[in-house]
């Protein structure tokens, strides 16, 4: 490919409709697959960016049994949340689909009746588990078990969580069924399967001898072992109801496996986005001079960097990737972001809880974008980046221009004289910046970019303040109005190179610059050139506020909801001691309970829990043997009050005779405690019912 492709097609990974989408999602995928394809469409060219919500697959069925719903019940409801959030976030797709489309069903279906015609599966019968009480096959996430190569005991069918090694469900040790919890049996089924050893020798020309070293390390790194171990067969088709029926006869109950079909989404979702437009889909998919790009989490690298890549190039008439900037993971205060377990920033919550603050979330993501190594998402870092990066850098600039401009000026550019050194430094400083930022963008640096546009506002913070033109006004005005006209092409520069990475803030500044009004609107070349960006003469509007400070307050918010999942998982996790059977009343009003007084305490000799107590039941003073020593010392607990069950049968306990029992109860982590009546002021003797 040269460097100047004719078109862009941009994917982003489809998103799983079985929960919503949530911070770790955007700052690995979709933020910077977004900042890419609106920089790319600024740079005048020609960009199809594509997804869509990809709704099969296990998960999906697990969730719906879980509800007690339909898996398209499942997938409907999130579908909504998930396009509805991207769309309110600002994610720029040219087309938002999803897999359970008809156009999908068929894109997928003659994919799979290509290859298959044209001989490019291997049709084997093998073996699979299978759960007996469920009747039904076990595939992928249905299966749990110990990972034949980590020895993590909750390893899913196909992947291990714990290490990253994907694997078949029937290499799982001790297996067992996610549906009824039985231990599954083998059963011999048919499957058609991709033969990825007879692409072995393409992929390692493709990608390790070829020109794919400019891969990111991350992603090269993994192709690498993956080719490097020799890749075998894998299944295309499962055994499930939920799913894309495989178009075949003789597959009666089987459907194409969730990464067979998923990433021929891009293409259904290019062929549906070109109808609606009236294009023609295929240059962007077969056109050599079309680059293809996919933007990913890690967990995803070997489907697009070697399986779909196989599948394009045994189909025959599809392009290949040109490039799989796959990101890290990003953490959410030092934990792993988790679905299951409520750990998570939820893109729809946060668009409730911070409205119209979509462009602070994309800046810290972008900030702490997890590149090169997993991440961590802070609160009060995202705090702190809006407060004194965001507000304090950017906004302040933006506010600062547009104030004095109608204070001195009534909102009109005024007419330069002509430009100090200073100035033409500036201004030559000013013009670099579409090319600086543009290279690290080409090389999906983001983080670098990012840091590139807040020094144009840097830039134009340093100037004023070293050119003070709230001082000159009053000494030099002529002079003044040539830094404010200065000022004022970095103010207009800022609305044009913030697009990509912050699009809400970038529509505002325009809309203050009223750059629509202007000649020649300016554009990203235009920042380069010679040219001016906003003529003497143009009027500007009033100063909005870009951004505004994020208050402690809403911090401990958003921590408190975390705090809350976090119970919320403990309480779940802890074993709680099954209840007991039902007793009648009359057994319950057996039980002669009383409130008492710890009168003396003696550690029983020889012994390492036992104390012998002098208890006053109100009916007597009695001696209890209680198992409390490893939780009490004797002084901490003479004269405290106690329930005391009186009429227990007494009986020995090391040759002292027991004559009752103390109510206890115990904390997690196993200390003793009295259920204790002191608080009430009640008399030794009170009966407990
Ligand atoms: N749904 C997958 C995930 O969330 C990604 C699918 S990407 C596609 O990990 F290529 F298959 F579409
Ligand atoms: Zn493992």
């Amino acid at each position: 490919m040269n460097q100047d492709p004719k078109r862009y097609t941009i994917t982003a990974a489809l998103p799983y409709t079985n929960g919503p989408v949530h911070i770790g999602h955007l700052a690995g995928v979709y933020v910077p697959a977004d900042i890419y394809a609106r920089y790319q469409r600024l740079q005048g060219k020609d960009v199809a960016f594509v997804c869509g919500s990809d709704e099969h697959g296990v998960p999906i069925t697990l969730k719906a049994k879980k509800e007690g719903i339909t898996p398209q019940q499942v997938v409907d409801k999130y579908h909504e949340i998930i396009k509805k959030s991207f769309q309110d976030f600002g994610i720029s797709f040219d087309n938002y689909s999803r897999t359970s489309a008809k156009i999908h069903h068929e894109t997928a279906s003659e994919f799979f009746k290509k290859l298959y015609d044209d001989g490019k599966f291997i049709e084997e019968v093998t073996e699979q588990l299978y759960d007996e009480e469920a009747g039904q096959f076990l595939a992928d996430r249905f299966a749990l078990g110990t990972c034949p190569k980590c020895g993590y005991e909750e390893s899913y069918g196909d992947q291990c969580e714990n290490c990253g090694t994907s694997h078949n469900a029937v290499d799982l040790i001790n297996p067992r069924s996610v549906i009824s919890g039985s231990k599954p049996v083998r059963k011999e089924t048919k499957h058609w399967f991709l033969p990825l050893n007879e692409y072995q020798d393409w992929l390692d020309e493709w990608i390790l001898k070829g020109h794919k070293k400019d891969w990111k390390t991350n992603v090269y790194g993994q192709c690498k072992s993956w080719i490097d171990d020799g890749l075998q067969p894998r299944a295309v088709t499962r055994d499930l109801d939920w799913g894309i029926p495989v178009p075949v006869d003789g597959a009666d109950g089987k459907v194409l496996y969730v990464w067979f079909d998923a990433p021929i989404g891009y293409i259904s979702a290019t062929k549906e986005w070109a109808e609606r437009e009236g294009k023609d889909w295929e240059p962007y998919w077969k056109d050599e001079q079309t680059k293809l790009l996919h933007f990913i989490g890690k967990d995803n690298i070997v489907f697009h960097c070697i399986i779909f890549p196989s599948m394009l190039k045994g189909e025959g008439s599809y392009i290949l990737p040109e490039n799989v900037p796959a990101n890290e993971f990003l953490n959410l205060e030092s934990n792993k972001i988790s679905t299951s377990k409520n750990w998570a920033v939820w893109l729809h919550e946060y668009l409730e809880d911070f409205p119209n603050q979509q462009d602070v979330l994309r800046y810290v993501l972008t900030a702490n974008a997890p590149e090169t190594k997993d991440n961590d998402f802070t609160w009060s870092d995202f705090q702190q980046r809006n407060n004194s990066e965001l507000v304090a850098i950017f906004g302040n600039f933006v506010n600062r221009v547009a104030v004095l401009t109608h204070k001195y000026y009534e909102g009109e550019i005024p007419q330069p004289g002509a430009f100090s050194e200073v100035d033409e430094n500036t201004l030559r400083e000013l013009r670099a910046y579409p090319s600086v930022i543009a290279s690290s963008l080409e090389r999906y640096r983001f983080r670098e970019a990012q840091q590139e546009l807040m020094n144009v506002a840097r830039l134009g913070n340093k100037y004023l303040a070293d050119e003070e033109p709230w001082k000159s006004i009053k000494t030099d005005p002529e002079r003044t109005k040539t830094v404010m006209y200065v000022a004022l092409q970095i103010a207009s520069a800022l609305a044009v190179l913030s697009e990509p990475f912050l699009p809400h803030t970038s529509g505002k500044l325009k809309h203050i610059l009223k750059h629509a009004e202007v000649n020649n609107v300016p554009e990203w070349a235009s920042v380069s050139q010679d040219t001016v960006l906003l003529p003497a003469g143009h009027i500007i509007g009033k100063s909005e506020l870009l951004f505004s400070k994020i208050e402690d307050s809403q911090i401990q918010q958003q921590l408190d909801k975390l705090e809350a999942s976090k119970a919320a998982n403990e309480a779940e996790a802890k074993e709680v001691t099954p209840q007991k059977d039902t007793i009648q009343f009359d057994d319950f009003t057996q039980l002669d309970m009383r409130v008492g007084t710890i009168l003396e305490a003696e550690k029983m000799p020889k012994t390492k829990k036992l104390m012998v107590l002098k208890v006053d039941t109100g009916i007597d003073v009695r001696t209890i043997v209680s198992g409390i020593a490893e939780s009490f010392s004797a002084e901490e607990i003479v004269g405290k009050k106690v329930t005391v069950l009186v009429n227990l049968a007494p009986r020995p306990l090391r040759g002292v005779e027991s004559q009752g029992m103390i109510l206890m109860t115990e904390t997690p982590d196993g200390k003793l405690v009295f259920v204790n009546p002191d608080e009430a002021g009640v008399d030794n003797g009170a009966t407990i019912n």
